[in-house]
């Protein structure tokens, strides 16, 4: 459910339905021993089943709790015993089947479960949508979303699901609408407005900060698995490999800054070589779990710039930036800030993605634009603007590497990595 809105209400109320003929035949789950046709359902035991017995209000909230701490594990174990209790909690299967696809196992059935006692739940409706977005049935999501619309005309998550999974499929022009629409039902929402700038070509100069947390509070449970066996992603191996290909690290190792440093990968790439390593990012769940790695010795959740302000001039050896340019436009005042930071002779490595279609002959020079806003909320730079700030700054480019830098909707994202010097 990569960066979409998932919905429960632990105040919605719940629906039981009767025991089927089948569970009338069973052992009675008040533990008498009889069928339960010949004991509860009848009467002839005072105790009323435990299978009526309804998650609480307490129960739902600390569902809900563990769902968003990411206990995905932990949820799926206690929603088993809590369905054993009460097998026809339409809330509880809605749980279920988020948490298994939280996991990256199948919750389709889980949720179709769901629909099946609550068939006009427009959360549930959406989550079905997430989960067939996913799997790429794009106009099955399509489908599920409209139709939690038609149940609740006031979701906001929906509007904004369905605008995502528009823009999937190019149908531009309704995505534009939804997102209207949820700028109506949320006026100034950062978040929505970048949507709308960059399907209306609003060449912005980065992504608001909000919508980067939004996007990787999502997306963090999923993210290393997601790149690294979907997407091919692996530009923090390669631009390790570029630093270490070009320096030799020193017997003390180097001191490394690690921008934008998400889950850790450049991290867990890096730290063989780093006597110190610091990363910054604004995503506090993806800083979770980078913190879990315990490779680095200093986490902050900042804005990269801002945080780079606060550091001491010539203070590291080593700075990556390993797919964080794609959130920010305009580079300038980081390229500047990079270069006061780092020590003499030392490197800054980072990846861009770029419209250019690869060059035969290496990188193109001059491009009109410097950088531009995609429809797809990401950045791309020319290789001649970022050529430009190299020599603005004093940079020598050690290496401008035109590369494939992961696979999108079954299509490859060109970009490049690249190995500055101080
Ligand atoms: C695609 S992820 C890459 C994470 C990591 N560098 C890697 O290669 O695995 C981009 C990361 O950059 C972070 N990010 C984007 N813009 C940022 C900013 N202005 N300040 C701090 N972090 C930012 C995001 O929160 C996200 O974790």
């Amino acid at each position: 459910m990569v960066g979409r809105s998932q919905s429960f209400d632990p105040e919605k109320p719940m629906t039981y339905s009767t025991p089927s003929k089948e569970e009338q035949l069973e052992p009675c789950p008040c533990g008498s021993g009889k069928t339960f046709e010949k004991c509860c359902q009848e009467g002839g035991e005072q105790k009323k089943p435990d299978k009526e017995i309804a998650p609480t209000a307490a129960e739902r909230s600390q569902l809900v709790a563990m769902l968003n701490a990411g206990h995905h594990a932990e949820l799926e174990h206690v929603i088993k015993a809590l369905l054993e209790r009460c097998p026809d909690a339409a809330f509880v299967w809605n749980l279920f089947g988020v948490s298994l696809e939280m996991q990256g196992k199948d919750g389709l059935s889980a949720l179709q479960k769901a629909m099946t006692l609550l068939p006009n739940d427009a959360e549930i409706q959406n989550n079905i949508g997430n989960v067939l977005g996913d799997r790429g049935r794009a106009a099955e999501a399509e489908a599920y979303y409209r139709q939690a619309l038609v149940l609740n005309p006031d979701f906001f998550g929906a509007y904004g699901n369905l605008g995502g999974m528009l823009r999937t499929q190019g149908k531009m022009d309704e995505a534009l609408a939804c997102f209207q629409q949820q700028l109506r039902l949320a006026p100034g929402n950062t978040v929505v407005a970048h949507h709308i700038a960059a399907i209306t070509g609003n060449n912005t100069e980065r992504a608001p900060g909000q919508y980067v947390e939004k996007v990787f509070d999502e997306y963090a449970d999923e993210f290393d698995a997601h790149l690294q066996q979907v997407l091919g992603y692996d530009a923090p191996e390669r631009l390790v490999a570029l630093v270490t290909g070009h320096l030799t690290p020193p017997p003390q190792k180097w001191n490394v800054l690690d921008l934008g440093c998400g889950t850790g990968l450049v991290g867990l790439a890096i730290a063989p070589f780093a006597r110190q390593l610091v990363g910054v990012d604004l995503s506090s769940k993806m800083l979770e779990k980078a913190q879990a790695r315990k490779i680095y010795q200093r986490l902050e959740r900042l804005d990269l710039l801002a945080m780079m302000h606060g550091e001491k001039s010539s203070s590291y050896d080593v700075i990556i930036l390993a797919d964080v340019f794609i959130y920010i436009g305009k580079v300038d005042e980081i390229i500047s800030e990079m270069k006061r930071i780092l020590c003499p002779g030392g490197v800054v490595a980072f990846s861009i993605e770029t419209l250019d279609a690869l060059p035969a002959d290496g990188p193109s020079q001059g491009d009109p634009l410097e950088y531009q806003l995609k429809d797809t909320g990401r950045y791309t730079q020319s290789v001649g603007y970022m050529g430009r700030l190299a020599s603005a700054n004093g940079f020598l480019i050690n290496a401008m590497v035109a590369t494939q830098i992961r696979v999108e909707g079954g299509k490859p994202v060109n970009g490049y990595l690249a190995l500055w010097q101080s």
